[in-house]
């Protein structure tokens, strides 16, 4: 293996992730190069050369320095016969993606569809990737949301106001669970779980007559609108209801120790499954070990354990 290309998403570690593999590449006398913007890029011959130095000074950042797009071309035929020509034509001996469901459903394509040795990293702040327990941004992601949720507890208890907190995750609520649980919220609303809101406006009223001041509810956008759950809540109980949506600030910002490590891992774990000629797989964690999944496995559907996170939720309130 002489040179190898590698295609990112953007959530927090994966600038780190980008070094990690870099300097474990070029450490094996690998040549490294990155593809801009994506998939987008690996149909318009995009790359970048990244050397030991181009990687300096990343590790802290949020994003991804090659930039990235969601890339509506790849899914076509003539579009991915493009890509894999370019790759051809850069002399790349293999690829590693760095990415979410979407990023891992393209490489498993060109391994599968056109031999080409492809290696994934999960990163996704949604935590979705099957059989991976904590994908890269993850953890960036549910601390970003655990700050602003922080800041909110302060209003809402000086002003004694409900707040309805959307955060992000699309169809999971991974982050949803998380910041409830960390930031010691009443109620979390998830898609994994059908949710009686008539019950929940019910103990609001009750906790409410019994002196209760504020409440902090989460909900996964993937459940519902942040703005429509606060909405009901007025109407059912007459209290003063605000509601926050997080949004993509919850992509960025500086990776936490958890995620930089991960990252160091993955990243160097990665360029050795490549050079031991692993292809249509993806590296993850089990019981805090590498090990390797299969890509076909990886971008099937995730189940969480709601109930568990739920039941302590519920008791710790
Ligand atoms: O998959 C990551 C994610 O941030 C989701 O949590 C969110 O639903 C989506 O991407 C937002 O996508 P975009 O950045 O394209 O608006």
């Amino acid at each position: 293996m002489e040179k190898i290309a590698i295609l990112t998403r953007d959530c927090g570690g994966v600038n780190a992730a980008i070094r990690s593999i870099v300097r474990t590449a070029y450490k094996n006398d690998i040549k490294v190069t990155g593809v801009l913007k994506g998939y987008d890029g690996l149909i318009n011959n995009k790359f970048i050369p990244l050397d030991r130095r181009s990687v300096s000074g990343i590790i802290n950042q949020g994003g991804t320095i090659l930039k990235t797009a969601r890339s509506e071309r790849f899914y076509n035929e003539s579009e991915q016969k493009k890509a894999v020509q370019n790759i051809k034509k850069n002399n790349i001996d293999g690829l590693i993606v760095i990415g979410g469901n979407g990023s891992l459903t393209g490489a498993h394509v060109l391994s599968t569809k056109y031999n080409i040795p492809v290696v994934g990293i999960p990163a996704t702040i949604d935590n979705d990737v099957n059989g991976v327990d904590l994908a890269l941004g993850a953890d960036t992601a549910a601390n970003v949301a655990l700050d602003a949720l922080d800041k909110i507890r302060d209003t809402a208890t000086s002003l004694e106001r409900i707040f309805v907190v959307e955060v992000m995750g699309r169809d999971c609520g991974y982050i949803a669970l998380q910041v409830a649980l960390a930031g010691g919220c009443e109620e979390v609303l998830v898609p994994e779980k059908e949710f009686d809101i008539d019950k929940m406006c019910k103990e609001i009223k009750i906790g409410s007559s019994k002196g209760k001041e504020s409440w902090i509810i989460i909900v996964a956008e993937g459940k519902a609108k942040g703005n429509d759950i606060a909405n009901m809540i007025t109407e059912k109980t007459n209290l003063e209801t605000r509601v926050v949506v997080l949004g993509h600030i919850q992509r960025g910002g500086h990776p936490t120790s958890i995620d930089r490590i991960l990252a160091a891992r993955f990243g160097n774990y990665a360029v050795k499954m490549l050079n031991k000629s692993i292809t249509d797989h993806c590296v993850s964690l089990k019981n805090g070990k590498l090990v390797t999944i299969p890509l076909e496995f990886a971008i099937k559907p995730k189940k969480i354990d709601v109930k568990a996170y739920y039941k302590l939720i519920k008791i710790l309130t």
